[in-house]
Parts: C-alpha cells; structure tokens; sequence
C-alpha cells in the first residue's frame, strides 16, 4: 500500500500546527503590544515603557557581552510562583510589555545572584556604586559576583589632582600609591543601564498590590 499522501498530510499537519502554536498565537497575543499612557500623580501623561537613554541603551549592550545575565535574571515571579516581591525584587510580576523597547530581552534562566528587573529603584536617589564592578568584594562581603576591572583604568594621579571620578578602594583592591583607578566609557555605560532597570509602573495585566489604608473605616 501507498503510505505516501498520509506521511505528507501528517508532515504538513506538523509544521502548521507548531508554526500556529509558536508563530501565529503569540503573535497574536503580543504582536500588537504597545506603551500604556496613564496619568502620574503629578497630573502628567507617561508612557511606560519608554525606551532608554543612549547612554543606558549602549549598557545594555555591555551588560550582554559580559554575560551578566549568567547569574542574574531580570524577571519577578508572581506573587504565586516564588518569593520574588517578598524578597523585595519587585513590586509586581514581569511581563512581555515591560520589555517592548529591548532589542534583546535579558529574562535570564539562572540566579546566582539577585534579580536586577528593578535593581535602579531599589538604589533609588544613590548612585550607582562603580566599585561593585570593579572590586564587588567592596560593594558586598566576599561576593562572588564577577569582576570586570577591565572596564576600568589604572593611571597616575596627575599634578592637577586626583580625579572626582577615582574610586575610593581600601585593602588589597587598593592601587599602588601615585595611582587612581577611574571608570572608561563602557563603565559609565552600564552603570547608567543598571540604573535605568526599574518596572514597577501598574499596567492593566499587572497591577501593583493594594497598600492598605490604615485611616479607611472598617
Ligand atoms: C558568577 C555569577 C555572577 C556573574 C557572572 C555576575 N554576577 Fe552580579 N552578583 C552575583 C552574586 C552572587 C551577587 C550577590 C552578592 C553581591 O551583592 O555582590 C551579585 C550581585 C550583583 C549586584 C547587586 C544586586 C543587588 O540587588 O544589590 C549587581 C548590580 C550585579 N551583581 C551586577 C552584575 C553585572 C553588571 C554583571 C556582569 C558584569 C554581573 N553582576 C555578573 C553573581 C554574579
């Protein structure tokens, strides 16, 4: 018997079905995402998201060449799914709109470090301390973060003074006496892309818990 024309049904069965389940649903469901407009507090109009600095956006780029995302996740749980927001990584869960201006989404799948989808909040006014790059054992106890002291440079105090960037290192992460260690370019860089990783703005799919009102009658 000719089993031909029901190997090719079912071939073409198979590619169709996983095009529509892995293609068409999803986008389907995401293609059409854009920013949500709501007005703040404050009475003004925002858009969230909004795509990020130049500055923030070329961090990104160097957060990926590093492999950062080796040991740190950039997406909450839900409330349901692990002690994501208890743990204070987030106010609410991560989802697909969140990351509509990434060229490339950094979720992340292991977590040896802590989640860093809203690393800029927790820092909140503070700026980004350039050290836990170069010396993380000086931003945190024998932290096994990984370095990247190359994002650095090692230079002479010049006659005119040390540098108002030169970080400030104690112990063995100190330089030689005469030196200062000041960030490069692609330092600043992710720095400012660490700084700009926040996502607790309430979205319809994702709103932000209820904050009891302790003055509401009972
Ligand atoms: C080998 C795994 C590993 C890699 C790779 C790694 N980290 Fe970490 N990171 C950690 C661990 C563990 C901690 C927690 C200890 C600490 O605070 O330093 C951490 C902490 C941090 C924190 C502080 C988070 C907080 O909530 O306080 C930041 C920021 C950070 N890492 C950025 C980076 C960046 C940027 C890179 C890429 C250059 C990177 N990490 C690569 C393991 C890693």
């Amino acid at each position: 018997m000719n089993h031909g024309p029901v190997l090719f049904l079912g071939l073409v069965t198979t590619l169709v079905a996983s095009w529509t389940g892995f293609v068409a649903l999803p986008h389907r469901q995401l293609g059409a995402l854009q920013p949500d407009i709501s007005t703040n507090a404050a009475g003004a109009i925002v858009a969230y998201p909004a795509a990020r600095s130049g500055e923030a956006a070329q961090g990104a780029e160097v957060y990926r060449s590093l492999g950062c995302v080796a040991c740190h996740t950039q997406q909450v749980r839900p409330e349901n799914g692990g002690g994501d927001i208890a743990r204070g990584w987030g106010k609410r869960r991560t989802v697909a709109r969140d990351h509509l201006f990434d060229p490339t989404v950094l979720l992340g799948s292991s977590r040896l470090g802590p989640d860093l989808a809203n690393y800029g909040e927790r820092l909140g006014t503070n700026a980004f301390p350039l050290v836990r790059l170069y010396h993380p054992s000086s931003a945190a106890t024998h932290s096994t973060c990984a370095p990247v002291p190359f994002l650095f440079e090692q230079r002479p105090i010049r006659s005119s003074g040390s540098s108002p960037e030169a970080l400030v290192l104690k112990g063995t992460a100190a330089p030689p006496v005469g030196s200062e260690v000041v960030p490069t370019l692609r330092a600043r860089q992710l720095a400012a892309y660490l700084r700009s990783l926040g996502t607790s703005v309430e979205l319809p799919e994702a709103l932000l818990p209820q904050v009891e009102d302790a003055n509401a009658p009972k």
